[in-house]
């Protein structure tokens, strides 16, 4: 039996194995997929046992998606733009390849699943680090017609700003400076400030009525940020949940070459 994983710290809360067992089930595939605690400073010994001991591919994800990309031999076009990886796939020749499905993933959401037109839209991207870096050129390659970025530390945002090499359409803003920014068509958040339990503060002037918010994170770690939206008028707020779906789809599509219906497998998971 094909053997599968996810890799993170901590795991024990992950979607992940309930996911690719709703989609295995929709093609008869039988695998074993399981979910391994890997603290990043272990990430490397525990990922490189799993390939030993026969594993085919993994998910990752945080903290250990910057160690995945380091770890492989090679790398997909969308990893090498993200700088970090939340797939890892044996290949037949036997080099380890790093793969970012964060990107298409968020698009596909926003763009098929909340029928947001991203062509014409003027966007705030909240954070920095991995996850921006991966989504930010998705957006990009979506046609938003303006991306402004915000991270509490300033030199990130102008490191990611040079990364993307667009000055005619990715400016930056001073955190401190938002409230004099007008309303955005979308905001997003891709900041880890959820996730950490931490408070962040952003002005209600960021947000008109025809707003669309949407947090990257899932659940209790997006509530912050969606409730934020919603008080400030927001026309809708979303969490990550269906971005989670259709990033774990791209990696199932990616190893078993046949593309899952994302529609019923999140409506499994908010039955459950
Ligand atoms: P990830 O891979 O999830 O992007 P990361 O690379 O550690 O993780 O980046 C975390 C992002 O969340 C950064 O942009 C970070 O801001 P800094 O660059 O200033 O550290 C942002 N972040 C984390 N906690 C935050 C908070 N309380 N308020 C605002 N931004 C926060």
């Amino acid at each position: 039996m094909q053997r599968f994983a996810v890799l993170g710290h901590p795991i024990a809360h992950s979607l992940s194995p309930r996911l690719h067992a709703l989609f295995a089930a929709q093609f008869g595939i039988e695998l074993e997929y399981v979910a391994t605690d890997a603290p990043p400073e272990r990430f490397a010994e525990i990922a490189h046992a799993f390939f030993a001991q026969g594993g085919r591919g993994a998910n990752v994800t945080l903290p250990d998606k910057r160690p995945a990309f380091e770890l492989a031999d090679a790398h997909t076009h969308a990893a090498q733009r993200a700088g970090v990886a939340n797939v890892l796939t044996r290949r037949a020749d036997g080099a380890l390849e790093a793969h970012n499905t964060d990107g298409a993933g968020l698009i596909r959401d926003l763009h098929e699943r909340h029928r947001i037109e991203l062509d014409e839209c003027r966007v705030l991207l909240l954070g920095a680090g991995g996850a921006a870096q991966a989504v930010a050129w998705a957006l990009l390659d979506a046609g938003v017609h303006e991306l402004i970025l915000a991270n509490r530390t300033l030199e990130r945002a102008h490191a990611l700003a040079d990364t993307l090499a667009q000055p005619a359409r990715v400016c930056i803003s001073e955190w401190s400076a938002l409230e004099r920014c007008r309303a955005f068509d979308l905001i997003l958040n891709a900041t880890s400030a959820g996730v950490l339990g931490a408070a962040m503060q952003l002005p209600l002037s960021l947000v008109s009525r025809g707003t669309r918010a949407y947090d990257l994170a899932y659940g209790r770690a997006a509530q912050p940020f969606t409730t934020w939206a919603g008080d400030a008028g927001a026309a809708q707020a979303f969490d990550g949940l269906g971005m989670l779906v259709e990033t774990a789809a791209d990696s199932f599509e990616h190893w078993h070459g046949v593309r899952p219906d994302t529609d019923e497998a999140l409506r499994s998971l908010k039955t459950a």
